[in-house]
């Protein structure tokens, strides 16, 4: 009787998990999202994490909900499934209803992708989002994507929301050849965090939460050949979340090469594992010797390094140190700052002045999106695209008066 009433409180739970629009842009876990839902300071800011990536290379992409005078400011769209709708409705009798949201980047697709979708569910709420909106292959304008022109206002253009409690430095704009880079952080006073979408994360040296919910990537990527089967212990799902954040950081790590043709089919759909969920045994990728060490190099030793994306630095600021610098240093006096809440990875973080000016140091003494190591695949296709002109040498040329 309990296995047939769990049975049935799955189904449930996994209609709930639908979302019936993921053709648009079809990420793992396709139609079906589980989402966490985490206070992150309490009485004032909340998170929902849902994982979002291309074969099994998923890392959690975080929408967060923050306490306003008026009631809540939802930053960073997610699909707004059923079950993500629910919680919002309890944090909504809380705290007041959804009236604003808000969609801080031009270019971050994971996030632009649901903000029609969340918008329809709160057809009451102010919209507001960063200039520069582009689509791909074709530009569209924002209201053919389903963003209604009439609640809708854009960013610094025509002011920011909630100015009582918040304050809004922009990052950018840089022309990244497609469209634009550009996001706007949100710093909330009375939490003292700093909302930021891609420009800054904090990589956690655990898997994350959200994997408990369904592990199924990090036991994929913790093999070492396709006819291993996925076996849930806590070493492969530490190891399979490095080998992923190794994966999000550099798209192709140093230590990682990719087997012939002959060999992966070689080991490829072996008894056991001819089923979709271990891709039936096909597995492009080997790891060499050297890649813990990549991992470690990456997170950061004893604490996780607050950082730039490294596929941030090396494909969208390469030329532009100093547009990055001078953001950092507007945080830098941002009175009170003391956490970080990015879109991806752990939150919060601890983000102090003393820290800003830290990483302020580092950036400014070190090598900036360099060739060597992990970062030559970036390079290469950034030298590639650069060649080709599809990415402009002076990315600062349109937006100069
Ligand atoms: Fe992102």
């Amino acid at each position: 009787m309990d296995n047939q009433r769990s049975l049935i409180q799955k189904k449930d739970l996994s209609s709930e998990q639908k979302w019936p629009w993921w053709p648009l842009l079809p990420l793992y876990p396709y139609g079906n999202r589980p989402t966490l839902f985490r206070e992150l300071i309490p009485g004032q800011i909340w998170s929902f994490e849902q994982l979002q990536g291309l074969y099994y290379v998923a890392v959690p992409v975080r929408l967060t909900v923050v306490k306003v005078s008026s009631g809540l400011m939802l930053v960073n769209p997610l699909p707004p499934t059923t079950e993500l709708l629910r919680k919002l409705t309890e944090l909504e009798s809380k705290y007041g209803s959804v009236c604003t949201i808000v969609l801080p980047t031009a270019s971050g697709l994971e996030h632009k992708i649901s903000m029609p979708a969340l918008a329809r569910a709160f057809p009451k709420a102010n919209l507001w989002i960063c200039p520069g909106q582009w689509t791909f292959p074709l530009n569209l304008p924002s209201e053919l994507v389903g963003i209604p022109r009439k609640r809708t206002k854009t960013l610094s253009e025509e002011g920011f929301p909630h100015m009582e409690c918040c304050t809004w430095i922009p990052l950018g704009p840089l022309d990244i050849g497609l469209g634009r880079f550009q996001e706007i952080s949100c710093f909330h006073k009375p939490s003292n965090s700093l909302l930021v979408t891609d420009a800054l994360v904090s990589i956690n040296s655990e898997p994350p939460e959200l994997f408990e919910l369904d592990p199924s990537p990090l036991l994929f990527h913790s093999r070492e050949r396709g006819d291993d089967p996925l076996e849930d212990t806590p070493e492969a799902r530490k190891k399979g979340w490095l080998r992923l954040a190794l994966f999000a950081s550099f798209l192709k790590p140093e230590k990682l090469s990719i087997p012939s043709i002959n060999k992966i089919l070689l080991h490829a759909f072996k008894p056991g594992l001819r089923n979709p969920r271990s891709h039936f045994g096909v597995f492009p990728f080997s790891w060499q010797e050297g890649w813990e060490q990549s991992a470690k190099d990456l997170i950061g030793a004893r604490q996780p390094n607050i950082q730039i994306a490294p596929v941030i630095e090396r494909l969208v600021f390469p030329r532009s140190k100093d547009v990055f610098l001078d953001w950092l240093d507007q945080l830098k006096s941002l009175n009170g700052i003391r956490w970080l809440i990015s879109a991806h990875y752990k939150a919060p973080v601890t983000f102090t002045p003393r820290q800003i000016k830290l990483l302020i140091k580092k950036i400014s003494s070190e090598a900036w999106a360099t060739d060597k190591g992990n970062w030559r695949f970036l390079d290469a296709l950034d030298k590639t695209l650069l060649k080709r002109g599809i990415v402009p040498s002076d990315p600062l040329a349109p937006f100069k008066d």
